[in-house]
């Protein structure tokens, strides 16, 4: 669902006006959309529970307490991947049952409360890891249960910063040395093998990388049980790509065909299984809002200086992303375009939202939503230039809160310490 629409000539979220939440909290704000972001999980749980499957939502794409407890509420769990987000899980009340905790370079402090926890899980992505976990699960006495992160080595054909199961990236253990790292699992006195990992890459629009994968999985998992492992759980990771350009042919794969695929390919497996849904489940569900500080008109093209920057949404800077722009108040039909960058006011050439963009004329003042900022927006956002962290703000129906508030300067700068001797 678009809970961002056009309402009598002006863009609301839900029910509320964006421009009565820019009056109220200010600009730049994030925005979500508790109906979308139920809507999202329902559509994805729903076609999850057909296959007995656990969702754990990746709380890396937006990890607001508010958030979590809104998914937490609906029955998901949690995929977490630092002592940080363990303990906002936590806070937002999912129950350490449901929490799998994945990452390339878990600290052995990290995995001593992730055990104290009893978090359900641990995605143990290296040989190194194998041993440091059955280390400090052997100070704490325990035994813990783990999966191994196979990497498949296939080609999600996402950006090259987003993809993770090939060879030459960091993450998990190389398929052809899995059998090696499960064998030296298992003679480790405080593991307990109980899975198969897999996460291929983010913003996936097609199938066939899941496939692939997942029947090379398939073919190590009888090696892997001949071997005597048990290979009770396979978690299928996240990656789930959504539509960022809507007048674009960029159109990802539905749910139901994943889940029909998924289905088909663990036929007979013998195996409960789980994924790890971020993007999916946030990205649509939220926007940046922004205000048009001044508008340059240059030689080569027009600027759009607005007050929400690279620190507030990297994804442009850093992975080439495309966000449609539009502006609050709906431009009328047949509006003249002109082509446009909106930038921020940051001191880079890289600080843009967005470049060559057709855009209908916009003014100091004019409010603009930048959409899709409800995954990898807030949670990567820095305060560079010394710009305080944006606000986050919840929206239900009528009624809105703000969830996080926006940070000020004094806490901003008051962060610093200067030495006595200085
Ligand atoms: N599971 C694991 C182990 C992951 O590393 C990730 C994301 C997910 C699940 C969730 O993936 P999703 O369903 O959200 O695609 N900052 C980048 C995306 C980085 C994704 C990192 N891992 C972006 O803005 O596009």
């Amino acid at each position: 669902m678009d809970a961002f629409m056009y309402r009598d000539g002006a863009m609301v979220a839900e029910n509320v006006a964006l421009e009565r939440i820019a009056r109220e909290v200010g600009t730049p704000a994030f925005v979500y959309s508790l109906a979308a972001l139920r809507a999202n999980y329902r559509a994805f749980a729903t076609a999850a529970a057909a296959l007995n499957a656990e969702v754990h939502y990746a709380v890396k794409a937006n990890s607001n307490l508010a958030v979590i407890r809104a998914f937490g509420a609906l029955g998901a769990g949690a995929d977490i991947v630092s002592v940080g987000e363990l303990r906002r899980a936590l806070a937002a009340g999912i129950e350490a049952r449901n929490i799998v905790f994945s990452g390339v370079g878990k600290k052995p402090a990290e995995l001593r409360e992730a055990l104290q926890a009893n978090v359900r899980q641990i995605n143990v992505e290296s040989r190194a890891e194998l041993d440091m976990l059955d280390a400090v699960a052997g100070e704490l006495g325990r035994t813990a249960e783990i999966a191994i992160r196979v990497n498949p080595d296939v080609d999600a054909r996402t950006h090259a910063k987003i993809t993770t199961g090939r060879k030459e990236n960091k993450f998990g253990i190389d398929i052809d040395l899995a059998r090696d790292a499960y064998g030296h699992a298992a003679s480790k006195r405080h593991l307990r093998v109980v899975g198969i990992a897999m996460h291929i890459g983010s913003q996936i629009l097609s199938l066939e990388p899941y496939r692939d994968s997942i029947r090379k999985l398939r073919g190590l998992i009888s090696e892997l049980r001949s071997d005597g492992h048990r290979i009770d759980r396979l978690d299928l990771g996240g990656g789930y790509g959504i539509v960022y350009r809507r007048d674009s042919n960029e159109r990802p794969f539905a749910v139901a065909d994943y889940m029909a695929m998924v289905r088909q390919e663990t036929a007979g497996l013998g195996c409960a299984l789980s994924f790890e849904p971020g993007r999916a489940l946030v990205g649509n569900a939220g926007v940046l809002l922004g205000e048009v500080i001044l508008v340059k008109p240059g030689a080569a093209r027009t600027f759009v200086v607005v007050d929400a920057a690279m620190n507030d949404l990297i994804r442009p800077t850093l992975y080439e992303a495309w966000h449609d722009i539009v502006p609050v108040c709906e431009p009328p039909a047949g509006a003249i375009t002109s082509t446009t960058d909106i930038v921020g006011p940051i001191c880079e050439s890289g600080d843009y939202l967005a470049k060559d963009r057709a855009m209908s004329p916009l003014a100091a003042g004019d409010l603009i939503a930048v959409k899709s900022a409800g995954a990898y927006s807030a949670v990567m956002a820095s305060t560079y230039n010394t710009r305080p962290l944006a606000p986050e703000v919840l929206v239900d129906g009528e009624r809105y809160e703000v969830i996080r508030p926006r940070q000020s300067l004094d806490e901003l700068i008051g962060a610093d310490r200067i030495p006595a001797w200085l």
